[in-house]
């Protein structure tokens, strides 16, 4: 195992101290005009991606202090420790091993001294098998039509991931298969959902680990009622639903026959899901040739990660630089920028793979931490973003790292569409760095004509000052296996900083209390006195629901 060690107590976090009081101020400006090769020294390429840092707020020095911290918290030995099946979910006693599933070296990887690779295998031979059955017809559903609509069930990890690749796959999906993504408890979605659809022709994945989450198995019972309505013969469930599961007594508890489940293991963690049995839903949309893809382009980078020394390893680069601005410049918050509107689900995707694996504040030591863990993830794709939000992260108070994530071949070639989204891409992080200083704006406002009186008094208000860190990752095109890639980079990404941050990054016990309370709270909504077992303002909110419903 792997120390936990406080990092503020490391001898690179006091030089890190020192460093940040001697740079705080610097201007990117000035750090890009001290040094030409500054893009050659701080951007790095991977395949098709390239990943340019050099618009953020360091020096080479800054660079090597931080890769110190890494050595000194003992990163090498925690990556080895999570790519060997070491139970690094100590909370859980569990081995973490994502990367596991889409090993395609196929090396072999043990937990508790047996291989998981011929059961990942074969699971892979069942989700091939299967989607290809479907997406070719030759699943029938009961009336012997081909399903054409396929509904997933499924919350969290077990929703977001498939949602966030379905649409960042949209240039792929199978013509003759449309999926559907059902998560919220509230009746709303699932009654919306099937609204739309057939049950002749239609396939529901019921997809959760656990398979007894309140949300999920709510929507799954439903959606079991509104088939059997129409169909009135269990017999035919065994065409229509399947299920994505750790757990096959559940499973069959609810009438899936357990043929029709696909199995993933206790050591893949929810939000690190997408790429077993979870993914089946992307099979089926996207076809299995693609989703093996997407297995490949993460597994691509799982041995860059594994084997590339710190200065030269993207999500090594990527944690190390949200640990400077979080610790260091105080930043609260990150901001994830596609510009592709079919990664419009990747920064939803990844507030839950960052916020529910760092948002910690017991270390693993089990002491409170005195610094600041995992920041809040949020973004939207450009260039709707530029005309919402974008005002605070140019001239609001708050330091908001971004990464800014772009195509450069589009997979919709229409007009001039992609340049100019392009050029929005460039500018942006050009503007964030650059920002507008007192001359520019004086001389912009007299060439419009503006009298000294209006520039003196509202010049103020339109400079700029720039120096707002970002990371650009341009990629040649949003293709299956850039997509994985991608996904993979923020996943080691998140679990570097975990490590550093000495807290568990894979388990998420703080959403515990809220679904204990929940099931605590749904009998007293019906029950015909007053609620008085809660605080006031629980109490109160409580009656006067009631209250409104009588
Ligand atoms: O509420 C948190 C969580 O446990 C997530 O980590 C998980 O992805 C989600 O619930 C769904 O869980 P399951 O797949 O067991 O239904």
């Amino acid at each position: 195992m792997f120390p936990a060690i406080n990092p503020t107590t490391t001898q690179a976090w006091e030089k890190l101290s020192q460093h940040f009081s001697q740079l705080q101020s610097a201007h990117l400006i000035d750090l890009f005009a001290q040094d030409p090769e500054r893009f050659q020294k701080f951007s790095l390429t991977f395949e098709d991606i390239l990943l340019d840092y050099s618009k953020n707020r360091i020096t080479e020095e800054t660079r090597s202090l931080l890769v110190e911290l890494a050595q000194e918290c003992g990163l090498q030995d925690a990556i080895a420790a999570m790519f060997s099946g070491e139970k690094i979910n100590f909370t859980e006693d569990r081995s973490v091993l994502h990367v596991a599933l889409r090993n395609q070296s196929n090396t072999p990887v043990l937990v508790d001294g047996q291989d998981v690779m011929p059961e990942v295998n074969r699971v892979l031979a069942q989700v091939e098998k299967f989607s290809n059955a479907i997406i070719s017809g030759d699943w029938k559903g009961y009336t012997g039509k081909p399903i054409s609509t396929i509904v997933n069930i499924g919350i969290g990890g077990s929703d977001l991931g498939p949602v966030m690749v379905t649409e960042a796959l949209g240039a792929y999906k199978k013509p003759n298969i449309t999926t559907y993504f059902v998560s919220n408890v509230d009746g709303t979605h699932i009654a919306e959902t099937l609204k739309k659809i057939d049950a002749e022709t239609t396939l529901f994945m019921i997809a959760s680990k656990t398979f007894t989450t309140q949300e999920t198995m709510t929507n799954a019972h439903s959606a079991r009622s509104w088939f059997l309505e129409q169909v009135k013969d269990e017999e035919h469930i065994k065409k229509h639903f399947v299920a994505l599961s750790t757990n096959a007594k559940a499973v069959a508890e609810f009438g899936i026959d357990t043929q029709n489940m696909f199995e993933f293991w206790d050591w893949v963690g929810g939000r690190y899901s997408l790429w077993s049995a979870i993914g089946l839903s992307i099979a089926c949309t996207v076809g299995y040739e693609n989703f093996k893809e997407l297995l490949a382009g993460a597994h691509a980078m799982d041995n860059h990660f594994k084997t590339a020394p710190f200065e030269q390893n993207a999500p090594v680069l990527l944690a190390l630089l949200g640990i400077w601005y979080n610790n260091f410049f105080e930043a609260e918050s990150h901001a994830l920028l596609p510009y592709d509107q079919y990664m419009h689900r990747f920064a939803a995707y990844f507030q839950q793979g960052d916020m529910e694996s760092n948002g910690k504040y017991v270390d693993r030591n089990g002491q409170p931490v005195n610094y600041q863990t995992g920041p809040i993830i949020w973004g939207e794709p450009g260039t709707n973003g530029q005309h919402a939000f974008y005002q605070l992260i140019h001239q609001g108070t708050k330091l908001i790292p971004c990464d800014f994530l772009a195509p450069a071949i589009s997979h919709n070639p229409l007009g001039d569409h992609h340049p100019k989204l392009m050029a929005n891409f460039f500018a942006q992080t050009e503007a964030l760095m650059n920002g507008k200083n007192e001359e520019q704006v004086i001389e912009e406002m007299h060439q419009l004509g503006c009298s000294e009186e209006d520039i003196n008094t509202l010049k103020v208000y339109k400079i700029f000052e720039g120096n707002r860190p970002t990371n650009s990752i341009l990629f040649k095109q949003l293709d299956p296996k850039t997509l994985g890639a991608l996904i993979a980079l923020y996943e080691h990404k998140i679990f570097v900083q975990g490590v550093i941050w000495n807290v568990y990054s894979f388990d998420q016990w703080g959403v515990e209390l809220g679904k204990q309370l929940a099931k605590k709270i749904l009998p007293e909504l019906t029950s015909a006195e007053d609620v008085t077992s809660h605080d006031s303002s629980t109490n109160g909110l409580i009656n006067q629901f009631k209250a409104f419903r009588k």
